[in-house]
């Protein structure tokens, strides 16, 4: 008897599981997300973004020498081919940062001498060239689109504080610097979100990691995906020109709930209570905005973040808390990042957790993952009864 195919309709594969994975970990209910078993906030508090960046791709921690065998390659790959910023002096000023980023990865794939040798080493030699160059393109990109010249890296500072010094032109203090990389810590994975499972999606085809991870940031460019913090910073600029007091703004907040209008970095599609990152740039948007004179950022994102839970818990969504997107807008900016640059630095550092993915989607035992993702879509459209329709020449088409 033949097999019977069981079709289980679930639109937007939500809560169904499509592969195993050992790179990160969420439980929504508790707040609780882990890096190959570690929690983020120990992960956060101790740890490095070029640490972290080595334990996803290798699975453990570095030891013995291991870490600045890592750091070293990476600043040893920071440099763009020459050729990538030649082409990127011809495109319009007004091209959006995300736009720049996804046309940029392919090119940086031509010039990979490694392209489609496919070993697990040279993946991970690849993914190091990526984590190197991804900011690198960001920077060079806007000093490019404001008429200045790309800066070249400075070796001796860190990945992070490279990166503002590339972007901005000034050397970060050692607190910012430091806040910075704890930003690209949270950041860098989070287990099988819309951009991950792009590149995953992609690499399952036997394509190569840069055809991934060019996948993944056409994906994280969406305003559902990589663009909240961006629109909460918008939001919180608009509650700085139009509303101040904390009656104000709660009725401010009452009013666009009132009109079906959603709250910025809050709610969550697998976080059912605060977001663990969240707690941690709460932290740091407090400090950051004292130290820069900007407090009142903070008490306005603290007065919307108690209004929205009061209206939230009024309406029995209690469920509904802050996510990572809340107060990193603010943070971001009080760093000196443009709105625009918002998403771009999202990619600077979950291209360490895509990479991982494309590791382990083409390396896993083949029990753990499909051999290619291939869903069913269920075809409601016309076909004219059991043999499909038959074809009409123009003359006869109504
Ligand atoms: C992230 C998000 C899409 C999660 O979606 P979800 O879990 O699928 O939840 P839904 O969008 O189905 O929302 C469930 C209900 O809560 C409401 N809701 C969810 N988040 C809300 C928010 N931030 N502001 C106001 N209402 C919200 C929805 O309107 C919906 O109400 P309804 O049942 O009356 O229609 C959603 O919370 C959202 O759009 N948040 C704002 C954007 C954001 O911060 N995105 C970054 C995510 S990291």
């Amino acid at each position: 008897m033949a097999e019977q195919t069981v079709r289980v309709k679930n639109i937007g594969l939500r809560g169904v599981t499509v592969a195993d994975t050992k790179i990160s970990y969420i439980d929504g209910e508790n707040g609780v997300l882990l890096y190959r078993g570690y929690r983020i906030e120990e992960l956060a508090e101790h740890s490095t973004f070029m640490e972290t960046a080595f334990l996803l791709l290798n699975g453990h921690l570095p030891k013995d020498g291991e870490l600045e065998r890592f750091e070293r390659q990476v600043v040893q790959a920071r440099e763009i081919p020459e050729f990538i910023i030649e082409s990127m002096e011809k495109f319009p000023k007004q091209a959006d940062p995300m736009d720049v980023l996804q046309a940029s990865i392919p090119m940086l794939g031509i010039a990979e001498q490694e392209l489609n040798e496919e070993t697990r080493e040279a993946n991970v030699r690849k993914a190091i060239r990526l984590i190197a160059r991804v900011p690198a393109v960001v920077a060079a990109w806007h000093r490019m689109r404001n008429g200045d010249k790309p800066l070249p890296p400075d070796n001796a500072l860190s990945h992070a504080a490279n990166f503002l010094w590339q972007l901005t032109g000034k050397k970060p203090d050692s607190e910012i610097a430091h806040d910075f990389d704890v930003c690209l810590v949270l950041h860098a994975d989070h287990t099988f979100n819309a951009s991950t499972f792009a590149c995953r999606e992609v690499v399952s085809t036997g394509a190569h990691m840069y055809a991934g991870v060019t996948a993944g940031v056409g994906a994280l460019s969406g305003p559902l995906h990589g663009g909240a913090n961006a629109r909460v910073m918008q939001m919180l600029l608009e509650v700085e020109k139009e509303v101040k007091s904390k009656d104000e703004i709660a009725r401010w907040v009452n009013g666009k709930i009132q009109k079906g209008e959603k709250i910025m970095g809050m709610g969550h599609a697998v976080y059912k209570t605060i977001d663990p990152r969240a707690k941690i740039l709460k932290v740091m948007s407090k400090r950051l905005g004292k130290k820069m004179g900007r407090d009142h950022w903070y008490e306005y994102l603290t007065a919307i973040e108690e209004a929205g839970y009061k209206e939230f818990e009024a309406r029995g969504k209690s469920n509904i808390r802050t996510n990572v997107d809340f107060y990193s807008g603010s943070v971001y900016t009080l760093m000196g990042i443009p709105i625009d640059i918002m998403t771009p630095v999202f990619a600077i550092s979950r291209v360490a957790g895509w990479c991982a993915h494309v590791i382990e989607e083409k390396f896993a035992e083949a029990q753990e993952k499909p051999a290619l993702y291939r869903p069913e879509a269920e075809y409601i459209g016309h076909y004219c009864g059991e043999i499909g329709c038959s074809y009409e020449p123009m003359e006869e088409r109504k």
